[in-house]
């Protein structure tokens, strides 16, 4: 078992450069196997999560290459199944976007329900109401999503709410149908754009993604491309609060400011300078932060996916913050792990109550999910003392070289080894 040690109060500075994103990564590779050529993948996250995807690309007959650290080349020509492996595909929950992506090649697609984060109930319905909607049937078997289609037909669909899942997963399967689709209520999240802007580049036709109207006229054939997946939105977001959390004074390098501009508006209210820069932001912080209230809200709204790290440093504004998490069913299980270290948060349904802190303590706690690891960083960089961070494995689903980049910003930080105890046998 690995896990963090972290000595909090180091004031961290200099400057981290923000690796690719998570959730374009994902949709943007098994984007591939709708190519007959070769696409080159650059600005590519090394992290587990987009490892594992890699993976099951590799074991489905697909060759990919690495280029150096951060690119990859998918030549998905000789891909002989329509099956995802089982043991694979159920560890991410990206594995969905399979589904789109194999409809779109082979008419059929068989993979698991998907994994990763636990955050209460996680339907797909929408993704299977609109591969219904292009003509395809499916079903639902041990676990597995079966997929089937004689041919896709570009049809309207309508949304129930917003989904970036569903959204992405229809447009991959639409690239292939005859005809136009239409998705109205879209997700508009920087990766939807970005997984457009890749298909467009093998010479897909959708227009209209960034607004809640996506337009999507299919085609027969798909070429190769090259092209650069965006910085990870998340990941900066993270670091703007551990600078923020510490203190600090630290640019934050590799973004595109305008994908932050709802998290630099929270922290900016809590008494937090965010400068931008062309492909920067600077976050410096001096005095005690504001409360603030927060509520969760798909883009241009505030991220589901910040909500745990801006909680983590809200337990020390001064004053009382409210969240109101309108995205996820269930995303607070880091709230116990929050208060062993003295925040004081109390859950009703979907809202927390956070009541500001002087300080936090280390203490023992667990990483129940990759962006609950995430707040349990920000909350360890500010605490006095050592924290030891648990099941260390959800946050390096997402971050990549975490603790070397928090080194280079003079945070305290080590990934220790720690043998398992051994279980006394029972007589
Ligand atoms: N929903 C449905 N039916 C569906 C799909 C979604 O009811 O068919 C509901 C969900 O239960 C949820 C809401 O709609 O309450 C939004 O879910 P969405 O589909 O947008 O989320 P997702 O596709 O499952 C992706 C990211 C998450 C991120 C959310 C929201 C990936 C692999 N995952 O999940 O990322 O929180 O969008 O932005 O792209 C993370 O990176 O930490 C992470 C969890």
């Amino acid at each position: 078992m690995d896990k963090f040690l972290i000595a909090g109060e180091n004031r961290l500075t200099g400057e981290v450069s923000i690796s690719g994103a998570k959730n374009a990564a994902l949709a943007i590779i098994p984007a591939a196997i709708l190519s007959d050529g070769v696409c080159r993948i650059e600005n590519v996250p090394n992290i587990t999560d987009v490892s594992c995807m890699i993976h099951i690309l590799q074991d489905m007959g697909a060759k990919v290459r690495s280029i150096g650290r951060s690119a990859i080349e998918v030549d998905a020509s000789a891909l002989s199944t329509c099956v995802a492996p089982y043991a694979l595909a159920r560890q991410i929950r990206g594995s969905y976007y399979l589904l789109g992506a194999l409809l779109g090649r082979f008419h059929h697609a068989v993979v698991t329900m998907p994994g990763g984060c636990n955050f209460g109930v996680r339907p797909i319905d929408q993704h299977l109401k609109g591969f219904s909607a292009l003509g395809a049937t499916y079903s639902l078997d041990g676990g597995m999503v079966d997929v089937s289609v004689d041919e896709l037909t570009g049809a309207n669909i309508y949304f129930d709410g917003v989904s970036v899942g569903a959204t992405m997963n229809i447009v991959l399967a639409a690239v292939k149908a005859k005809g136009t689709t239409v998705i109205e209520n879209a997700a508009k999240e920087p990766h939807v754009v970005d997984l457009a802007n890749f298909l467009n580049s093998m010479g897909a036709d959708v227009r209209g993604a960034g607004t809640d109207v996506i337009k999507i006229y299919g085609c027969d054939h798909l070429h190769g491309t090259t092209y650069s997946i965006i910085p990870d939105q998340i990941e900066a977001g993270t670091y703007m609060a551990a600078a923020a959390a510490t203190s600090g004074d630290v640019l934050i390098k590799n973004v595109i400011p305008k994908h932050l501009e709802s998290i630099s508006a929270k922290l900016e209210e809590m008494g937090v300078t965010v400068e931008e820069f062309d492909d920067a932001v600077r976050v410096t912080r001096s005095g005690r932060l504001n409360k603030c209230n927060i509520k969760t809200l798909p883009h241009p709204g505030f991220p589901t996916d910040m909500q745990p790290q801006i909680a983590a440093l809200l337990a020390t504004a001064n004053g009382t913050s409210i969240i109101n998490e309108t995205v996820m069913d269930n995303r607070f299980r880091y709230v116990e792990e929050l208060k062993r270290m003295g925040a004081q948060i109390s859950v009703d349904g979907r809202l927390a109550v956070i009541e500001g802190v002087d300080h936090l303590n280390a203490a023992p706690v667990k990483a129940t999910d990759l962006r609950a690891g995430a707040a349990l960083l920000v909350a360890a960089l500010s605490a006095r003392g050592t924290t030891q961070i648990e099941d260390i494995e959800h946050i390096e689903r997402g971050y990549e070289d975490v603790t070397e980049k928090l080194r280079a910003l003079g945070a305290d930080i080590r990934r220790v080894h720690v043998p398992e105890p051994a279980v006394p046998c029972a007589i």
